[in-house]
């Protein structure tokens, strides 16, 4: 097996549930019980469903109906056999979003790029207890969740890209935080197949497409569309898009046909921001618009030459449809800013990678383009808050034990 560059890559010589960090999958059957009471003594309960190891002994339950910005408990019961006793229990806690009408205040957390072996600690990155103890409403993990190409083994199967899952999912901390916090997941290349992958493209016997589905699988989104919008208060909205599926290759030439996100999605995404009312709107995409990135070597983002033309059209149409209550928040670079694009005035945050050992890559302070600049592990966390007749809003960058490194606020009155 040969890495990207031709260079021989160590092949597994165990079975796949025997690697470290393997946590594979058993059948049996698993209900939810769910309610605002944290005894759940007036929780109501799913059926029990079947569970099986071809889908990694996941199964997503959607919750109709629930209240807005309420707290709601519940408890994953599993059973090896149908009708016995819950032989594993899991408890956890959620809030929902509150109302389009209400002034209420929201926190936030963004994350990206996280690398199994330069996680920084065995349980898992920093960044998860220090994002848990600023209690956020929702946390957006914005891709590159685990890679398949760089973190060995390499997985050029779909059992070896389901064990990245559980190797990475199963991390105590991990875990701790998303039993406790609700999150939206999106993916990007490296959790996808690999380095900027497109569809059509393989890498050993595992498929593009059977990486979108394998992300299905794991990502918490049911049948909900790839690219989402939801609302949280009178303050603010979010909208969170898909980089891969729609993709033109990389490395077709520039020009009014090549695209990132394809065309429903770039029409939903114009449409939906447009009708939106909320004071703040925030863009959270797998990869950058206005970066700097990179002068030469990458064509895979809205920053590179190799998708001037789309990046342009959006940044215009952001510019001048949106004005200074829209705002950027991408992952992909494995290094935190805050740019403000010299022509169009857009405000982009990139989150960073979620290690130390994990960043790296910048091309350098620009005075052109940033206002912040830090090549260090991390997330950004948001904040939006009623005071005054006016609403604020707070990103700050924040290193892998959660001090803040740097801090932006505006404000508009209401
Ligand atoms: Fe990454």
């Amino acid at each position: 097996m040969d890495d990207y560059r031709g260079r021989a890559l160590p092949v597994p010589t165990v079975p796949v549930d025997q690697l470290e960090g393997a946590c594979p999958a058993a059948a049996g059957f698993i209900r939810l019980r769910y309610g605002r009471d944290a005894s759940l003594a007036d929780a109501k309960a799913t059926e029990w469903m079947k569970v099986t190891e071809a889908q990694d002994g996941i199964r997503q339950f959607p919750l109709r109906g629930l209240e807005q910005g309420t707290v709601y408990h519940f408890a994953s019961e599993s059973s090896a056999h149908f009708g016995s006793e819950p032989g594993t229990v899991v408890r956890g806690r959620f809030r929902t979003a509150p109302p389009a009408d209400a002034p209420a205040p929201v926190r936030f957390c963004v994350m990206a790029c996280q690398g199994y072996p330069d996680r920084g600690h065995p349980d898992g990155h920093g960044i998860y207890p220090a994002m848990q103890a600023l209690e956020p409403d929702f946390a957006c993990l914005t891709g590159d969740l685990v890679y398949y190409d760089n973190d060995m083994p390499r997985a050029n199967s779909p059992q070896l890209a389901r064990y990245h899952w559980e190797r990475m999912f199963s991390l105590p901390r991990l875990r701790e935080f998303c039993r406790q916090n609700p999150t939206y997941w999106l993916k990007d290349d490296h959790d996808t197949l690999d380095n900027d992958s497109w569809p059509g493209r393989k890498m050993g016997e595992l498929t593009f497409e059977q990486g979108q589905r394998i992300f299905r699988d794991q990502a918490p989104m049911n049948d909900s569309p790839a690219f989402r919008t939801v609302r949280h208060g009178r303050d603010l909205q979010i909208w969170m898009t898909e980089g891969r599926d729609w993709r033109s290759p990389n490395k077709q030439p520039d020009g009014a046909d090549k695209t990132i996100l394809g065309p429903e999605q770039k029409a939903w995404l114009m449409k939906t921001l447009r009708e939106s009312d909320a004071t703040w709107k925030i863009l959270v995409t797998p990869t950058p618009y206005v970066g700097p990135d990179r002068p030469t070597g990458k064509s895979d983002n809205h920053a590179n030459t190799g998708f001037q033309h789309e990046g342009d059209e959006l940044r215009n149409w952001f510019a001048e449809h949106l004005g200074d209550s829209f705002f950027i928040i991408c992952g992909d670079r494995h290094w935190q800013y805050h740019s403000v694009h010299p022509k169009a005035g857009l405000h982009e945050f990139s989150v960073g990678a979620a290690s130390d050992q994990h960043a790296g890559g910048s091309p350098g302070h620009n005075a052109e383009y940033h206002r912040f600049h830090r090549v260090g592990g991390g997330f950004l966390s948001v904040q939006v808050k009623q005071k005054d007749g006016a609403s604020h809003i707070t990103f700050r960058h924040h290193d892998t034990t959660g001090a803040v490194r740097y801090e932006f606020q505006k404000q508009r009155t209401i």
